[in-house]
């Protein structure tokens, strides 16, 4: 059998990547190796939990306030020992993180296939997401197959010169880790998110974590929170927090104090879905809650100017608002008192998936590995 190693290190990555595993868990004709690089720790390790995933590798390359020549350079280090014992036919890597595109050149030095899930997503600024914008170009440029989710990733690719033979076009994963995970409804753990949900109250969901964002533009996030509990008392704002101590710093003296403010861990995967789908109204800066929302028909306000995820926003159900104080306290409150905007942009969509990406992201690795025929695209909404 054929060796298929996914090499992943992030929470987005994980989520996304586990119904990659367990479709190659299943095939015939494939094996699977897991290999983790640890860039995440306890926001990695809920994942793999929830989804039964044990690493088979796992470099554990975190340190506190990382840098990102830091996580490329362990990374490439110790894929460069493993792919020296422990050699697949093909790696597979997602996404923009820093992770993956260094997993992607340890693999294009060892001279090993590299397929990239979730390719050609383009924000069209170098600078941000930064560094997600410069690591997914990069990565574009050594991958063998590139997995593009809609159309317009496709096209992307497409005009970057990408051999149209090298594309397939399967939906994004998410969307299929999404529908498993929220249909089982998971209870929170925290008596105070089931508090929340029993309650009635509408929910505004927040996150945020772009390093771009982080300093100033994160304190005005924070402000603004403050600002919309103290207008809005009947609102439950719940503020799942990033890890990272850049954020908590930046973000937390601003909230203090405030009742109707919710601040937890990061949620493990199945109780944040819960929330997302028991919320009105979601604030993030997050690529992947910008792809869960909309099949949820939850509005999403994204707090960046621009997005690599403009099907949703075509749609209608995302706008985007940049990381202006004024403009988010003006946009929250908009979409909480004026119900004719809020149903117009509470539509369930589902531009980026059907749940069977998977499926065809294991067809495609298939017959790149020459184990089976080029199989059709995912015919997108956009
Ligand atoms: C990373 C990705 C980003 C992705 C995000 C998802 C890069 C450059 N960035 O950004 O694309 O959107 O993950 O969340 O690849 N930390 C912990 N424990 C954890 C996770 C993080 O302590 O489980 C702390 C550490 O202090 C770490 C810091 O958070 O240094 C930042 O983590 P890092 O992976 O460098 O950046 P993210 O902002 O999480
Ligand atoms: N998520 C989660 N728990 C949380 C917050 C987010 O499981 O407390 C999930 C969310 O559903 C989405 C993913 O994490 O699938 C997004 O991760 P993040 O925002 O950290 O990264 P990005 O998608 O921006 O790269």
């Amino acid at each position: 059998m054929k060796i298929v190693m996914p090499i992943y290190g992030t929470r987005p990555e994980a989520i996304k990547m586990a119904p990659i595993i367990a479709a190659l868990q299943k095939s015939g004709t494939l094996s699977c190796v897991v290999t983790v690089t640890g860039q995440h720790r306890a926001m990695l390790d809920q994942v793999n939990e929830l989804f039964d995933i044990r690493p088979d590798h796992d470099l554990n390359i975190l340190q506190q306030r990382q840098t990102l020549s830091s996580i490329m350079t362990r990374t490439i280090t110790g894929l460069d020992e493993l792919f020296s014992v422990s050699r697949p036919d093909a790696v597979v890597v997602q996404g923009d993180t820093t992770t993956s595109t260094a997993a992607a050149f340890a693999a294009f030095y060892h001279g090993i296939p590299v397929v990239h899930v979730e390719a050609g997503l383009r924000s069209g600024n170098l600078f941000s997401p930064f560094p997600e914008e410069g690591n997914r170009k990069v990565t574009s440029q050594i991958a063998s197959l590139h997995l593009a989710p809609t159309s317009v990733s496709r096209a992307n690719l497409r005009a970057e010169n990408i051999p149209d033979g090298d594309i397939v076009v399967t939906g994004n994963t998410v969307i299929d880790a999404l529908l498993e995970t929220v249909a089982k409804n998971i209870p929170f753990t925290d008596p105070a998110l089931e508090e929340v949900a029993a309650s009635g109250k509408k929910v505004l969901l927040v996150t945020t974590h772009r390093r771009e964002n982080q300093g100033e533009a994160m304190q005005g996030v924070g402000r603004a929170l403050a600002r919309i509990a103290n207008s809005e008392p009947d609102l439950a704002i719940v503020l799942p927090i990033h890890k990272n101590p850049v954020v908590r710093e930046a973000v937390l003296p601003q909230i203090g104090g405030r009742t109707n403010i919710l601040v937890t861990e990061p949620l493990s995967y199945g109780e944040f879905t819960r929330l997302l789908s028991v919320s009105s109204v979601v604030l993030t800066d997050s690529g992947g809650v910008q792809e869960e929302a909309p099949s949820l028909g939850k509005p999403v306000l994204v707090m960046r100017d621009n997005t690599e995820r403009p099907e949703a926003v075509t749609a209608g159900t995302v706008r985007l608002i940049g990381t202006d104080e004024e403009r988010i306290v003006h946009e929250v409150s908009r979409l909480l008192n004026d119900q004719e905007y809020y149903s117009s942009m509470a539509n369930a969509i589902n531009p980026y998936g059907d749940g069977h990406a998977a499926a065809r992201t294991v067809a495609a690795i298939e017959s790149l590995l020459g184990l089976g025929d080029r199989i059709e695209d995912f015919s997108s909404l956009y």
